[in-house]
């Protein structure tokens, strides 16, 4: 396994936590699933960072309600999560043609822990080698004439600005119309912010590389347009109490923390 799908691990981590907590914020009761021994091992490191742990669950969340808002109004959405790690999501909103894309060995042991015949809706698993550029043949699974939603959660910030541009060229080439969901973090956001959970993600062997001030800029540049306002993960967590920040600073002294790492619905210009 990469040290990239490592990280998967520690994603998942936090929705078991979350789902045996008092007051579930995801309830991803199928994550234990894939808790073994070194998932929590790696998931442990962590334990020195709660507010980023609790921001990462709060951004599954914020996901979670803007796919079910969409599998709300057409429940044959095709829905492609890219570097899906351990999302259950498929197991747990009603409807939708989904397909999780990820390096080999996630896909193996999610099907090992989770198989694909028994999840509720159609779900199909393909294991890409994403440095060996096989994510096109991998898209050509897919329905170019569907209504379709793409998702590519926590993974943006471990690729180089050329590996996103290739990404967005391969998506909007495959499935010419589709709308894009994925958090983006700032370069000051990551400077400011990041505290302990950076080390830890460092120790895994990965590292962040999309550095930039405003990376929604390559998204446009790439021909997709800004759907809606992008939606504040750390405004979010707030919102659900689970981190407690004045209002107030919110809005001034740590504008950066509000708005430095968001959610971004994204449309390509054929839609
Ligand atoms: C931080 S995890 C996030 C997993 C999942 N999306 C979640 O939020 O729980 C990053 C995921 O990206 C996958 N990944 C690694 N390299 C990738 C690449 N070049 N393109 C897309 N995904 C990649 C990893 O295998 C891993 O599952």
């Amino acid at each position: 396994m990469n040290a990239v799908s490592k990280t998967a691990y520690f994603c998942c981590g936090v929705r078991d936590q979350d789902a045996r907590s008092e007051r579930p914020i995801c309830a991803d009761i199928y994550a234990q699933e894939f808790m073994h021994d070194e998932a929590r091992a790696i998931f442990n490191r962590f334990s020195d960072s709660p507010k980023q742990n609790v921001s990462n669950v709060v951004r599954s969340r914020i996901f979670q309600d803007e796919i079910a808002l969409r599998l709300k109004a057409d429940k044959n959405l095709q829905i492609i999560n890219i570097g899906a790690g351990f999302d259950t999501r498929a197991y747990r909103l009603a409807g939708g043609r989904w397909f999780e894309i990820d390096e080999p060995a996630i896909i193996h042991e999610k099907d090992a822990r989770l198989p694909a015949s028994k999840c509720p809706n159609s779900l199909t698993r393909i294991a890409v080698d994403f440095g060996k550029g096989q994510l096109d043949a991998a898209l050509q699974q897919c329905d170019p004439a569907a209504n379709t939603l793409i998702v590519i959660e926590g993974v943006f910030m471990y690729l180089e600005k050329p590996q996103v541009a290739e990404l967005l060229k391969t998506l909007t080439i495959r499935l010419p119309r589709h709308v894009l969901l994925c958090d983006l973090m700032n370069r000051t956001f990551f400077e400011k912010h990041m505290g302990k959970a950076y080390q830890r993600i460092q120790e895994l062997g990965s590292e962040f590389k999309l550095l930039e001030s405003r990376p929604e800029e390559l998204f446009l540049q790439a021909g997709y347009q800004s759907v809606r306002e992008p939606v504040s993960i750390v405004g979010r967590a707030r919102d659900f109490k689970a981190i407690v920040i004045p209002g107030l600073l919110l809005k001034t002294a740590l504008k950066t923390l509000r708005d430095g790492y968001q959610l971004h619905v994204f449309e390509t210009t054929a839609n």
